[in-house]
């Protein structure tokens, strides 16, 4: 296979071929990923919700992230790698925010980088981006900021928000964004984004008029239950699939079926 950079994605939008990208926190399932012909691996700051059991993505640390990309990184022969800055670690200056990309470039090996905002980190994206590394932008419901907004609703419904998110696209694109994610706004809205830049834009719960989707890995092969919003397609439910392996396995142990006459030296 032929590895997909940054520029394969910018052709692809403009060939008109959609991206898929998927989340992956580890080495076994970004296997499992990767093999499967994904476009892009997204090692999303997520892990600490999927990862760690956190409420919110604010807790997962740079270190934490820089373990997971590795993990992921090692098992990536055709996807691209994003790796997202965890909240702290760009937000104080661009300074900081080029050292954290940095680290995260040398440390885990991955391909680039994404982080939320618009104009708010816009000199810190730019300070990034000089240094060669190519950056991924994140608008919408961006959840490094839940606790300014309270709530994970659809975001952009106002036209002041909906607005400022198409300004904050246009400046991504012209700074040097290779593509940008929307998190959970109106399809139309996502729509008249995507039109207005030709870098991609990846959607989640943005409708299909967009370049690309993303899904978290553990919620579409269901693994989690508990997390249902209307923009999840579940594609398994391992949920229920692995209690009943592993329920059975406990059987077997307890009634000695397992270990029998074959499975032991
Ligand atoms: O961390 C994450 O999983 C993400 C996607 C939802 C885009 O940022
Ligand atoms: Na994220």
């Amino acid at each position: 296979y032929k590895r997909i950079t940054v520029k394969t994605l910018v052709d692809m939008k403009a060939n008109g071929e959609k991206i898929s990208m998927l989340t992956a926190y580890d080495y076994t399932m970004a296997k499992i990923v990767d093999g499967a012909g994904i476009d892009v691996i997204l090692v999303g700051d997520s892990a600490s919700n999927v990862m760690a059991g956190h409420e919110t993505t604010l807790p997962i640390t740079l270190d934490q992230m820089i373990y997971h990309a590795s993990s992921v990184v090692r098992a990536a022969h055709r996807s691209l790698v994003v790796v997202d800055l965890p909240f702290g670690s760009y937000q104080s200056d661009p300074k900081e925010a080029l050292r954290s990309a940095i680290r995260i470039m040398k440390e885990s090996g991955g391909h680039s980088v994404k982080l939320e905002g618009g104009k708010e980190v816009k000199e810190s994206i730019k300070r990034i981006l000089n240094a060669g590394i190519p950056v991924m932008g994140h608008l919408g419901l961006t959840p490094q900021s839940i606790y300014k907004f309270g709530t994970y609703t659809v975001r952009a419904k106002e036209e002041q928000e909906a607005e400022q998110l198409l300004e904050d696209a246009k400046m991504l694109e012209r700074i040097g964004c290779f593509a940008i994610v929307l998190e959970k706004i109106p399809a139309e809205l996502a729509k008249q984004v995507a039109e207005s830049v030709s870098i991609p834009i990846i959607g989640i719960g943005a409708g299909p008029h967009v370049d690309g989707q993303v899904l978290v890995l553990h919620d579409m092969l269901g693994m989690t239950h508990e997390f249902n919003p209307r923009f999840l397609r579940r594609y398994l439910s391992m949920y229920d699939e692995m209690t009943t392996a592993i329920s059975q396995y406990v059987d077997d142990v307890k009634s000695q079926d397992f270990p029998n006459e074959s499975e032991q030296y």
